[in-house]
């Protein structure tokens, strides 16, 4: 994205805003999200699973507006760059990661790019989604990504021991059930040298349908209805954070559940973070400075959410 680094407005957003400037912000957001919030935190149980349609997504038109939701200019780009600077910062020096329902590989190749000593695997069901993958992959032109069809619960074409880095961004919620994810956690260990590191991350159940439809629909002026229905349906699909917290030592005693503030809509799993060189936080801060004022607004949102919630790192800053 070519953006006029020169505008007086775009360079406010290249430099970190002011702690208490984030602060105000997050608090109006809090006050925004007050009924929602207090609704969530009122209620005694969560509402019932509803799992995916399109639990693999195999259809075209699906696979095709996702990846296309990822390319153009919206809050889909805060969340990749949010992800690929907090995994990073968590696999920093594997040598072999592998990614769980890579989809069209977006997420990945912006990871991939960042770490370009570690040779990456990405795993899908989907054959759609692999086909568009294997595009992006090429037209990326990195050499230390390749693909593979296989089931995320099923790893058998990695041996034990065989990776040290796993990665997974909002593929979970796709498994069928919970027993689904335990086996899935339990592959990561299987296949994970230990220590190893983990970076998963997924939206969990909230409990109500008037947040769903409130939180789905949060970037509806700025995403294809087909994405907001994709978000709203994730949303129901998603585990709950107890079914998460419940499974965490399956993978690694060193692993930690963090998720939003207040209201748990997104987690992330992870083991500890690891130092960033100087390089890779240059990259990682002129990569946000290249975003528009807007979505830089939505990353820094995203940010305070889950630094409440206990992610304190900042992956984003030059002097940590
Ligand atoms: C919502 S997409 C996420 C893609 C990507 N990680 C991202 O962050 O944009 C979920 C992907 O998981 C894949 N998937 C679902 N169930 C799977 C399974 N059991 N094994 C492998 N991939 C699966 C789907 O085909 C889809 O491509």
């Amino acid at each position: 994205m070519q953006v006029d680094t020169k505008t007086p407005v775009h360079q406010a957003a290249q430099s970190e805003s002011p702690g208490w400037q984030r602060l105000v912000r997050a608090g109006q957001d809090l006050l925004r999200y007050a009924p929602h919030i207090s609704r969530e935190l009122l209620a005694f149980r969560d509402l019932p699973r509803e799992p995916e349609l399109d639990l693999v997504m195999e259809d075209g038109e699906h696979v095709a507006a996702y990846a296309a939701a990822g390319r153009v200019e919206n809050t889909t780009l805060a969340s990749y760059l949010f992800h690929t600077a907090h995994c990073t910062e968590t696999i920093a020096g594997a040598r072999r990661v592998v990614d769980l329902g890579c989809g069209p590989a977006i997420q990945l190749l912006q990871i991939a790019a960042l770490n370009p000593d570690a040779e990456f695997i990405g795993v899908d069901l989907s054959t759609e989604m692999l086909d568009v993958a294997r595009q992006e992959l090429s037209r990326a032109g990195l050499t230390n990504v390749s693909l593979r069809r296989a089931d995320i619960t099923d790893l058998s074409f990695l041996d034990d021991d065989s990776v040290d880095g796993v990665v997974s961004t909002m593929t979970l919620h796709h498994l069928p059930t919970a027993d689904d994810l335990t086996r899935c956690f339990l592959e990561i260990r299987r296949v994970l040298t230990p220590p190893g590191a983990i970076y998963l991350t997924d939206f969990c159940r909230l409990r109500s349908n008037r947040s769903v439809h409130f939180f789905s629909h949060l970037n509806e002026h700025d995403l294809p209805a087909a994405v907001i229905l994709d978000a709203e349906r994730s949303m129901r699909a998603a585990f709950t954070r107890r079914d998460y917290a419940r499974r965490m030592r399956l993978l690694s005693t060193s692993v930690r559940l963090r998720s939003t503030f207040l209201v748990p809509l997104l987690m992330i799993m992870h083991t500890p973070r690891r130092v960033l060189s100087g390089d890779v936080r240059r990259r990682l801060a002129a990569m946000r400075s290249e975003l528009s004022p807007r979505i830089c607004g939505a990353l820094d949102d995203l940010r305070s959410f889950f630094r409440m919630g206990g992610l304190h790192s900042n992956p984003f800053s030059w002097d940590n």
